[in-house]
């Protein structure tokens, strides 16, 4: 964990924006995989992680905001603990590292809170995300209890403009995520299978001693956006999309995708694709400056992939009305990117909307935009993907053509030849400067030349 100090500070400014009313954060437990003592690896909560770094199960804490007084809730091990799963520092060794002073057994937890109800102090919490933690804040607080909007804004506000520390891990983070993808770059060949190109991403990760920050996606079949089967055996001529990162063990995640020839090259189908793709990747990435709206970017990029496949005979009509009319959504059903940080799509337990909109702002509910998991305007210290694709989904290619949708912007009668083409992807994380932007973490190979140099070894990162 951090020194102390970092806690020590996230929470006094956590406290002087609340003023008022008695936080509460439950940290995570342990959680049975088929049986209570057989554990799936423990994760501790992102947002407890954030406030106190202790990454340990069992631990509650509150800042009571009225009282000026922080404490942490917890049990010293038992002896049985101890044979099981080793020692561990005392509760109050633990709160300190944290830069907690006041420590309490777990099982006061319930008479602190009804002490702060009879007070009348408001509890505020975050949305819960795990069953065991919904039935815990139910216990403590009644069924109707609802997470604070005040409190979600308030942590949203900080944990969305990151200091120096933590980009420096998430830097760590995706250095590592690069490493997973030159190994996958270097295994894409034929008769290789998806799984055995999984197992030698993963080993990248975890001899690091490091975690993956999410379930990868290792597929020939890109088009299938979150494709976990990873069944197939790569054949020349396929592409193999991989979207996978490494989260450290400070929990940071890094996020990124590469879609890569199978073969010696792409097909020339596929690299005028690509092409577009990078057209795309790069006019993105290049917008992003404090004050550009991520939805300006996101309905630039759609414009990008609409003049692209214009040029291929796929779309037709104005570019920019095609992007925001959703036309382009039949290519790119989902967002340009999304927060980053301790999760890997940051804070989404507080609501997609509290992180990646603005105060009071409501999602397009239309198809596409809908998906659309940051929209708000950019500013210094935001971290987050560029994640931009182009995908041939036949039955969303059948269904539009069925309703009739957009028969001004799209060439169905073209698309026929296009359907087992596939998916494709590229995903990198970026900061905001105070004046622009900044590429995070050493440099994946991108382009298609780049793509080729690291299929041979030769891509210095
Ligand atoms: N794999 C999910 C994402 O890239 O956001
Ligand atoms: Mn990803
Ligand atoms: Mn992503």
């Amino acid at each position: 964990m951090y020194n102390k100090e970092i806690y020590i500070a996230r929470r006094k400014a956590l406290q002087q924006t609340m003023s008022h009313g008695l936080l509460l954060f439950l940290g995570n437990g342990n959680v049975g995989f088929n049986y209570a003592d057989n554990e799936y690896k423990f994760r501790q909560d992102s947002t407890f992680l954030y406030l106190f770094g202790l990454d340990m199960p069992g631990l509650a804490a509150v800042i009571d905001c009225d009282n000026n007084r922080t404490v942490i809730f917890g049990d010293e091990l038992t002896l049985d603990d101890i044979v099981w799963t080793g020692p561990m520092p005392t509760l109050a060794e633990r709160a300190a590292d944290a830069g907690v002073t006041e420590t309490l057994p777990s099982a006061l937890l319930f008479k602190h809170i009804e002490n702060a109800k009879a007070d009348k102090q408001k509890v505020h919490f975050v949305p819960p995300y795990r069953g065991d933690r919904q039935l815990l804040f139910d216990e403590l607080l009644g069924k109707n209890a609802q997470p604070s909007l005040d409190l979600i804004n308030a942590l949203v506000d900080m944990r969305n403009h990151k200091g120096p520390e933590e980009i420096a891990e998430i830097e760590k983070a995706i250095g590592i995520s690069v490493d997973m993808h030159l190994k996958a770059l270097e295994l894409a060949q034929p008769g290789r299978t998806e799984k055995e190109i999984m197992a030698a991403v993963m080993e990248v990760c975890l001899r690091e001693g490091y975690y993956y920050s999410f379930p990868a996606i290792c597929t020939t079949h890109g088009e299938t956006l979150h494709n976990h089967g990873y069944i197939h055996t790569l054949r020349e001529g396929d592409m193999l999309l991989l979207d996978a990162g490494a989260e450290t063990d400070m929990h940071y995640a890094g996020d990124l995708t590469t879609t890569m020839p199978v073969g010696s090259d792409f097909t020339s189908r596929q690299r005028e694709v690509y092409e577009v793709l990078m057209n795309t990747y790069h006019t993105a990435h290049n917008m992003l400056k404090p004050g550009i709206t991520y939805r300006e970017c996101h309905v630039k990029a759609w414009t990008t992939i609409a003049e692209g496949l214009q040029q291929l005979g796929l779309m037709k009509g104005n570019p920019t009305e095609a992007a925001e009319a959703g036309a382009v959504a039949l290519f790119m059903p989902h967002g340009l990117g999304h927060m980053m940080g301790l999760d890997v799509h940051d804070m989404e337990n507080y609501g997609e909307v509290h992180v990646g909109y603005p105060r009071g702002a409501q999602k397009d509910p239309r198809f596409g935009f809908k998906s659309l998991r940051l929209a708000r305007k950019l500013e210094p210290g935001f971290v987050f993907t560029v994640e931009p694709g182009i995908y041939f989904i036949p039955e969303l290619i059948d269904q539009w053509r069925a309703a009739g949708k957009f028969t001004d912007f799209i060439c169905y009668e073209r698309l026929d030849a296009w359907k087992d083409f596939g998916g494709m992807r590229n995903e990198e994380n970026w900061l905001i400067t105070p004046d622009g932007h900044r590429h995070l973490g050493k440099a994946k190979p991108v382009d298609a030349d780049q793509l080729l140099a690291a299929k041979a070894g030769k891509f210095e990162c």
